[in-house]
């Protein structure tokens, strides 16, 4: 059966609204990519989802290589795929650190020991082992980082025996497309 487009983007819109608390959702870990000189992709933890204006917010060390390539190149890529719905969506956008504000460190304050130690490796992430050595929590709030993309593009694609349905939406457009 093939779905209308308004239903499936509020769907969509529906679904990254709970994956933000939801541990097991699976729009919770999307895959992050980026481009900049070396196109590269991971997976992120989606901390934050906002509509109208569209954000999708992830935290990271301010050190890794995901920020350098973000710093040459703004433009970002968001990859879920939802198993059971067997949605997949790509969101294009714009992605900036967002600097050191009040809200900033107020997402610091809420995390758990375990977590801030995400950032306190004494080493840059992706830089050789040399043991495991641990930076005071002051330094290592400053390579708390906190990214957020402006979603500029929407691309839903929902696979279905019958007929598979895909749809963009940009600029308040939405357009269907062939899968
Ligand atoms: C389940 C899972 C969740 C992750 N969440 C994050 C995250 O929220 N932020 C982050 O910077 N890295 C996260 N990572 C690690 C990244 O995938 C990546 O390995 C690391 O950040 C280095 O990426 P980079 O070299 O592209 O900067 C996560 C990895 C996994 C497996």
């Amino acid at each position: 059966m093939s779905v209308d487009s308004a239903s499936l983007l509020t769907l969509v819109w529906q679904e990254l609204a709970a994956a933000v608390s939801l541990p097991e959702h699976p729009w919770r870990i999307p895959v992050l990519v980026t481009g900049g000189s070396q196109p590269d992709g991971r997976v992120v933890v989606l901390r934050r989802f906002q509509r109208a204006p569209d954000r999708l917010t992830f935290f990271t060390d301010a050190r890794s290589p995901k920020l350098r390539a973000i710093r040459e190149d703004p433009r970002v890529a968001w990859v879920f795929y939802h198993p059971v719905l067997r949605l997949q969506v790509r969101v294009r956008g714009q992605a900036t650190l967002q600097p050191g504000t009040p809200a900033v460190r107020a997402h610091w304050e809420a995390l758990s020991e375990i977590h801030r130690r995400e950032y306190a490796a004494a080493t840059a992430p992706g830089s050789p082992w040399s043991g495991a050595g641990f930076l005071e929590w002051a330094e290592a709030s400053a390579h708390f980082a906190v990214v957020e993309t402006e979603a500029e593009e929407w691309d839903c694609l929902q696979l279905d025996r019958n007929e598979h349905s895909r749809f963009r939406f940009h600029g308040g457009l939405m357009e269907r497309l062939v899968p």
